[in-house]
């Protein structure tokens, strides 16, 4: 059965979001109905080609639909400046023009760094979305959000660019590693935590994997939430801002360990330190820590960093969040309510001292 999520967005088209089993067969058919004749540039990277690529390139040709493939070496670290700069070296080389149509095949990195060259190429053309990976599925595919990451932090250079739709075959979760899909149980957790109770006791209760018979409707769930949260604040300037919950720490830990730590396992683990030191400010409705820290358990994420107080400390000065000598922690009040707490930056020091409990 195929399940669709309706994205209404202001600055753009409407788009839908469809998620089902075994549809990347239909992705010819999809791309004849949105768009007129058109070549199109699957980006995808190495490990997601040697699965899908030829599959998705040779139905799009069967349907008589011109296309290119550019792939690049799988993993955050290719998500910088010299990649972007390839790929759109690549779609001028091949004179595709504004009509043309780009496919970001694959997961997060893939989809980030294939739709900020979607957002500039020609001042922008359209983009479909393929998430591959469950994180994908239900974070970065949905909401516009494209960026590249420097030397300095994560997803320092970007755009708005919203997908012209988004087709997540859960099948594909299926050949990700256990410690891959878990990225995106960290995510969905957080979703949890953030606006639904009921979906944060899904994973209270047992481990999610992709074999699971409800994984459909678990994306369905964080999309709604997404969606919800999109739609009210496109452009991240107010209540968008509630899904860095954990994020601030999160990316500092992925940056100390040179991205080896993998996004979702990073956030699990600023996600536990930041409800522990909200319990001990005591900021928070309910206590929260308990059942986060199980649910984080029982899906094999962490709870904890092994970086220091300082190394982490560092990182977080630097994050994109910080404004002026302010930043925006997100804070749970309880399971499925969370809120922004506007704190001086020196103060995050004492959120990841407590948090740590060192
Ligand atoms: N990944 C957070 C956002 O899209 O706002």
């Amino acid at each position: 059965m195929i399940n669709i999520v309706k994205v209404p967005i202001k600055t753009s088209v409407d788009y839908d979001v469809i998620i089902g089993r075994n549809i990347l067969d239909i992705i010819p058919k999809r791309i004849t109905e949105l768009k007129n004749k058109c070549s199109v540039v699957i980006i995808t990277d190495d490990r997601v080609d040697s699965l899908y690529g030829k599959k998705v390139s040779e139905s799009l040709t069967k349907n008589n639909i011109k296309n290119y493939k550019f792939v690049f070496k799988n993993g955050e670290k290719s998500k910088n400046i010299n990649t972007l700069s390839h790929i759109l070296e690549f779609l001028a080389e091949n004179t595709i023009n504004r009509n043309d149509l780009i496919v970001a095949l694959g997961g997060g990195v893939v989809g980030d760094i294939a739709g900020f060259a979607a957002a500039i190429y020609l001042r922008g053309i359209d983009y479909l979305q393929i998430p591959t990976t469950f994180l994908a599925a239900i974070d970065s595919s949905v909401g516009g959000k494209t960026a590249i990451d420097l030397e300095a932090g994560k997803n320092l250079a970007g755009a708005f660019k919203q997908p012209i739709e988004v087709l997540c075959d859960v099948e594909t979760f299926k050949t990700l590693e256990d410690n891959i899909f878990d990225d995106g149980v960290a995510e969905a957790i957080k979703y949890g935590v953030l606006f639904d109770e009921e979906l944060f006791y899904r994973f209270l209760n047992g481990k999610v994997d992709s074999k699971s018979e409800d994984i459909i409707d678990i994306v369905k769930k964080c999309v709604e939430h997404k969606r919800d949260v999109v739609i009210g604040d496109e452009f991240d300037t107010g209540k968008r801002q509630l899904l860095n919950l954990g994020h601030t720490i999160g990316h500092a830990i992925e940056k100390c360990s040179d991205y080896k730590i993998t996004h979702g396992h990073a956030i699990a683990a600023g996600m536990a330190i930041i409800a522990r030191a909200t319990e001990l400010k005591k900021i928070n409705d309910e206590k929260i820590v308990n059942k986060i820290e199980k649910a984080l358990i029982k899906n094999n994420l962490p709870i904890d960093s092994s970086y220091s107080i300082d190394e982490l400390f560092e990182k977080t000065t630097r994050d994109k969040k910080v404004l002026g000598s302010k930043i925006n922690l997100i804070i749970p009040k309880k399971i499925g309510e969370c809120e922004l707490y506007n704190v001086n930056v020196d103060e995050v020091r004492e959120f990841i001292e407590l948090g740590k409990g060192e």
